[in-house]
């Protein structure tokens, strides 16, 4: 059976980074042996999930992926945008102890130089009792045990069963703008209570709230994805940190879609109004046998 990635579903850290790489090396034995030994010298404290733009990944392997692609900037029908900024190598880092991931984050950094640049690196944190930014706790209904598996994960018996497809995208927050607002708006706009993270029900929640458009059926199927979103935060910059796991790449793209009042109803999540998507990008993340044939010389 396929090993997943452990990082995936690490659950205690508190400390992260996602760094994305793009390529500017052909060699492919270069490449190999710069990624390999990433894998080789890794601490023992800290997770590190490794994925690959689609490109990048069929130059190293012929596993055939049909639901893998890259992303591509949407427009939503209120004006609002999703940009692509597709990279070729994505990293999560993390663990409980900060020196370690930036540790382990320097070391990913010098192992690639020659093969790979950095073109994005943000760290983020576990803010109060798993808040966003804007206070809202956020995960509470991330699939909760054995469901989380499914959701993130490629069937075992299909093609790359046990990797998972993933999808970063980094969203910079007005909070000035948010906080203004009396907490009962606030709600509205989450779709949550903001001091217990109850879910609103029947009339309370507006169909324009965030919970309400992310919460989707596709053909009576729940489109369930494993959520491991970080906050990241200064005095220059604040914001959410998204980061998806799925089985399918549909799945994501349906709650964008929804996001973004590209459907028949129209409507768009009010989220945006108060945060802008600024990066964004699939990945795939191997099982670890996958991945070590991939790096195979
Ligand atoms: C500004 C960016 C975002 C913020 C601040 C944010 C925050 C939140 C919060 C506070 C919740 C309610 C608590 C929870 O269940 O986790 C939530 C739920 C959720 N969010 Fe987001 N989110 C953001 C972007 C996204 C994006 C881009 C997606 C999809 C690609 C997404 C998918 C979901 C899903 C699936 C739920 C659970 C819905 C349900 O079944 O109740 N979120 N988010």
């Amino acid at each position: 059976m396929p090993t997943y990635q452990e990082g995936i579903f690490i659950e205690d850290a508190n400390n992260f980074n996602v760094s994305e790489y793009k390529l500017v090396e052909n060699d492919i034995a270069k490449i190999k042996k710069s990624i390999s030994s990433i894998l080789n010298e890794k601490s023992d404290n800290v997770y590190v999930v490794i994925s690959f733009g689609k490109e990048l990944w069929s130059m190293l392997s012929d596993l055939e992926l049909d639901n893998f692609k890259d992303f591509a900037t949407l427009q939503g029908k209120n004006g609002h945008q999703m940009p692509s900024t597709q990279n070729d190598l994505y990293f999560r880092v993390l663990g409980k102890d900060q020196s370690l991931v930036l540790d382990q984050t320097i070391r990913i950094e010098e192992a690639l130089k020659g093969t790979f640049e950095v073109v994005l690196s943000e760290n983020g944190f576990v803010y109060k009792d798993y808040r966003d930014l804007t206070g809202f706790v956020d995960g509470s209904a991330n699939p909760k045990e054995e469901k989380k598996y499914p959701a993130a994960l490629i069937p075992e018996n299909e093609n790359g069963g046990n990797g998972s497809f993933v999808f970063h995208q980094k969203w910079v927050h007005d909070l000035e703008k948010f906080n203004q607002l009396p907490v009962s708006v606030q709600e509205k706009i989450i779709g949550r209570t903001k001091q217990e993270s109850i879910e609103l029900e029947g009339d309370d929640m507006p169909e324009n709230s965030h919970v309400s458009r992310t919460d989707a059926k596709h053909d009576g199927v729940a489109m369930k994805i494993w959520r491991r979103s970080f906050p990241y935060g200064s005095a220059v910059e604040r914001g959410l940190f998204f980061i998806a796991y799925t089985c399918d790449p549909f799945r994501v793209d349906i709650q964008l879609d929804r996001m973004l009042g590209n459907t028949e109803d129209g409507v768009s999540d009010r989220i945006m109004e108060f945060s802008t998507a600024v990066s964004g990008g699939y990945s795939f993340a191997p099982s670890v046998e996958e991945l070590n044939k991939a790096l195979k010389v």
